[in-house]
Formats: structure tokens, sequence, C-alpha cells
């Protein structure tokens, strides 16, 4: 797929097939990560899959919010994805980056010296190169934010101290029943002219 269409063609896929990923489509897909860029090459990014059936359901009962009119996956079990993606910007891997030697100088081995957490930055473009390349694989892509149980997730599942959860993506082959909706319809695409500030704001 030419790079242009596959930016074009991305869009939240909110309803899916209910066919498995293979697992060379869904390395291909999740392999783009590993090449995105990084402050220092710290590469803090790092990520939970959960593909099987009681991973999944344990984390649609643990996550969703029945208070929330939003659909859900797995509130649709003939539309749910076939796997779940946690993408986790560690911090860690920063801090130590930058106590080497090469790095020291600039005084980022310190959390509070960060003007801007890199390790959000990275990861949020780790996961964009994965939402690309789903599409490319013919998957569709569901990026999404929870806001119940969160701290169960990342407590059972393991995850280090240093590590924040950038959110959720679900990824699996779109249902023709998908359409766009949400914001994209109520919403206009900002102009160019408007987002773009040539020379000076
Ligand atoms: C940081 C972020 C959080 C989002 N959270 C949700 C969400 O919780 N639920 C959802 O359905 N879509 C969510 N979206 C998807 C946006 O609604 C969607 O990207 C936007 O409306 C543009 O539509 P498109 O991605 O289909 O082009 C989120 C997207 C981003 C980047």
């Amino acid at each position: 797929m030419e790079f242009r269409d596959a930016i074009r063609h991305r869009r939240m896929v909110r309803k899916f097939e209910q066919r498995p990923i293979r697992d060379d489509v869904l390395s291909r897909v999740l392999e783009v990560a590993r090449h995105a860029p990084s402050g220092g090459f710290s590469q803090g990014f790092d990520f939970i899959v959960l593909a099987k059936p009681e991973e999944l359901e344990w984390f649609y009962r643990t996550t969703d919010d029945p208070t929330d009119p939003e659909p859900f996956p797995g509130r649709e079990p003939n539309f749910a994805p076939a796997c779940i993606v946690l993408p986790f910007a560690n911090k860690r891997l920063y801090l130590d980056r930058y106590a080497q030697p090469d790095k020291l100088q600039f005084g980022m081995d310190k959390e509070e010296n960060w003007p801007v957490p890199f390790w959000t930055v990275d990861t949020s473009m780790a996961i964009m190169l994965i939402l690309l390349a789903a599409v490319n694989e013919g998957l569709g892509a569901w990026y999404f934010g929870i806001t119940r149980g969160e701290h169960d997730v990342v407590n059972e599942l393991g995850v280090p101290p240093s590590c924040t959860m950038l959110g959720v993506i679900a990824l699996g082959y779109p249902s023709s029943e998908d359409k766009p909706r949400g914001s994209v319809f109520a919403r206009r695409r900002r102009p160019f002219e408007e987002m773009f500030h040539l020379g000076r704001w």
C-alpha cells in the first residue's frame, strides 16, 4: 500500500470480524514499533499483547465502565477485536539512558528536568506506527482510553512502576458493519492554513 493511502485510509475501526489475526500478520504490525524514533534512542515503549479468549474476556470485565455510553470492545461480542495491545511509556529507560556519559551533561537523568516527557512522546509515535501498519495489512485498529480498571490491569499484568499505560489499541479485521462514528462527524478537519503558521503564529 502507498504511504499516503495508508494515512488516508486509517480511521478508527470499532467493529471487527470474528476471525483471528495470523501470527505472522500480527508480528508484522507490531514489529513496526521497534522502528519508532526515540529520544537518545532510549526506546522506552513496552507493549502487552492480549489475544487469548480468556485474556480478552478478563480485560473487558476489568475495564468496561457500564456507565459509559460509548461502545466498548467486548460489550458487543459479535464485533469484538481479535487482539488488544496495551502500550506503556517506560520512563526508567529514559532516566537510565540520560545517565550515560554521552547524555549526562543535559541533566536529564532526573525526571523533574524533562520539560516534555519524551517517554510519552515516543510511545505515542510507536502507537501511530502500529495504527498505520494495521491498515497496511488490511486490519483495522481502534485506539481508545479506559476510565475504569487501569489500576487492576497494571497490577495483575505485573507492569513495573516506571511504566504508564497510554490507552489501548484494539486490532482485528474490520467488520462490514463498521461505520465511522463519533467526533469525526460532529467536527470538521482543521484546514491546512489554520493549522500551519508559516513564519510565525
Ligand atoms: C488520545 C486519543 C484518545 C482517544 N480516545 C478514544 C476513546 O476513548 N474512544 C473512542 O472511541 N475513540 C477514541 N479516540 C479516537 C478518536 O475519536 C478519533 O481518532 C478521532 O475522532 C478522529 O477519527 P479517526 O481516527 O477515525 O480519523 C481517541 C484518539 C486519540 C488520539
